[in-house]
């Protein structure tokens, strides 16, 4: 149950966010909200896992996490994409102590117990003499994660058994990520381990700044515009839409600015733009042709970067695509783990030159990467303390400024400028009556009952 404290603040930030636009700050960097947040949030989710690229062959597993759940995500004997709980029958202990690698079994380091990669247990040693043969090993193989699911080519997992399905959680969002993940006949293509690394900062504030963000590239990457590294506008993060979906999803699809020509496509190669057109609604294709940048989130806490910048100051921009993960490890630390996809079919030259505008701008030592994480880890540091936390934080851009765009030709509400914050409001709003919502009465993942929002919304009226 939530301490009253926290379900005061939380019920008052959820009459807030509608009525005032604003969210309260002791959601960010809090130990309670961050245990209730472990159950009610990632105990409900679909949380992404991996990239089925990552896992190609038989045996090919990588281990990943939902809140601190770990998993062994895998392609077994039969090619079958698997999740086992990477944690041993007996005594718990990890069966699988390498992040990634190809096996067909998996003994534990403490006993021995051996379980294949379908996760049945095969093997225990001294079966005869310890357990005289009458341990039916059927009854314990590994914990498989609740459920699993696959969207185009994204491995996703959820702790909530009674969760509706992959397909209805991302709901409208599909459309969009559609444009990203489906451009291509062959696919995409996960290049290399994904980068990680540690930073003090609650997770929260990467997944805010990617669902919807625009307005901080002004200030924030400015050196970035002067360097020559993105669009020689310091507003070029402006014109685009700004979309968002139920279930808290959302992102921004941003065009050039004006009077600076950029290619169709983000300046994709030939033959996967011919392919593209083929593949996608002609709504998918009218809305993609534009664009230069799309920036997003699949609550909670997958983000999509797919944006067209150059590598230096001489280079002409090119496209590059990256998911990232944004793994929670306490209230005021996460790990980021950064993937770099690319269309397999694209020509080796792009996928080369793709590779190195990611690095140099989003990849650990990005020059992107730094200039955002030390907003991030400054925020959280500071919305740690006891009155810093009691204060309410301003989501109040575009209101009484712009209406929701009716000519948008996707789903989801849109609105005509990236300079926006309905969809980290949206994100905001659905958390919260996440954690509002008592888990016997929920329905599932993402999907908090009518009754029980109703229920948790006039609470926060009376
Ligand atoms: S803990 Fe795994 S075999 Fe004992
Ligand atoms: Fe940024």
């Amino acid at each position: 149950m939530l301490r009253d404290e926290l379900r005061q603040i939380l019920e008052k930030g959820l009459r807030d966010v509608e009525a005032d636009w604003t969210v309260p700050a002791a959601i960010i960097n809090d130990p309670e909200m961050h245990d209730a947040e472990r159950e009610r949030v990632f105990g409900r989710s679909w949380v992404f896992l991996a990239h089925e690229s990552e896992i190609p062959e038989r045996g090919d597993y990588v281990v990943r996490y939902i809140s601190e759940d770990q998993f062994i995500v895998c392609r077994d004997e039969d090619g079958e994409v698997r999740g086992h709980l990477n944690s041993c029958r007996h005594r718990g202990m990890q069966v699988c102590r390498a992040e990634m690698g190809n096996a067909s079994h998996f003994r534990c380091p403490y006993h021995g117990w051996t379980y294949n990669n379908k996760g049945s247990l095969v093997g225990v040693p001294a079966g005869r003499e310890a357990y005289g043969n009458k341990l039916d090993k059927s009854l314990w193989q590994l914990k498989p994660v609740p459920k699993l699911g696959t969207y185009k080519g994204l491995v996703f997992g959820c702790l909530d058994p009674d969760a509706p399905s992959l397909d209805d959680y991302l709901g409208d969002m599909k459309f969009y990520l559609d444009i990203v993940l489906d451009r291509s006949d062959a696919g995409l293509q996960v290049v290399g381990a994904p980068q990680r690394w540690v930073v003090d900062a609650n997770w929260k504030l990467g997944a805010d700044n990617f669902i919807g963000d625009a307005y901080h590239t002004m200030m924030t990457h400015r050196s970035m515009v002067e360097l020559g590294l993105a669009p020689p506008d310091p507003k070029f993060a402006l014109y685009g839409e700004h979309v968002h979906t139920e279930h808290g999803h959302g992102l921004g699809i941003i065009g050039p600015p004006p009077g600076i020509p950029l290619p169709e496509f983000l300046g994709m190669p030939e033959n996967i733009v011919e392919q593209l057109q083929r593949r996608l609604s002609p709504e998918q294709v009218e809305v993609f042709r534009p664009v230069a940048f799309i920036h997003g989130t699949v609550f909670p806490n997958l983000s999509i970067g797919n944006f067209l910048m150059s590598k230096d100051h001489v280079s002409p921009p090119t496209s590059f695509l990256t998911l990232r993960l944004w793994h929670p490890i306490g209230p005021d630390k996460m790990e980021i783990m950064s993937f770099f996809l690319v269309e397999k079919e694209a020509p080796d030259w792009y996928k080369e030159e793709s590779y190195q505008a990611y690095v140099r701008t989003f990849g650990i030592s990005g020059a992107f990467e730094q200039d955002d994480a030390e907003n991030w880890r400054s925020i959280t540091r500071v919305l740690g303390a006891q009155y810093a936390k009691k204060m309410e934080l301003n989501y109040q851009m575009g209101r009484g400024v712009y209406e929701p765009d009716p000519d948008w030709p996707g789903p989801g509400k849109a609105f005509p400028m990236d300079y926006a914050e309905a969809n980290q409001r949206n994100f905001m709003e659905y958390w919260m009556q996440l954690m509002v919502t008592d888990p016997a009465s929920h329905t599932g993942n993402g999907k908090v009952s009518d009754e029980a929002a109703a229920e948790a919304l006039a609470r926060a009226e009376a």
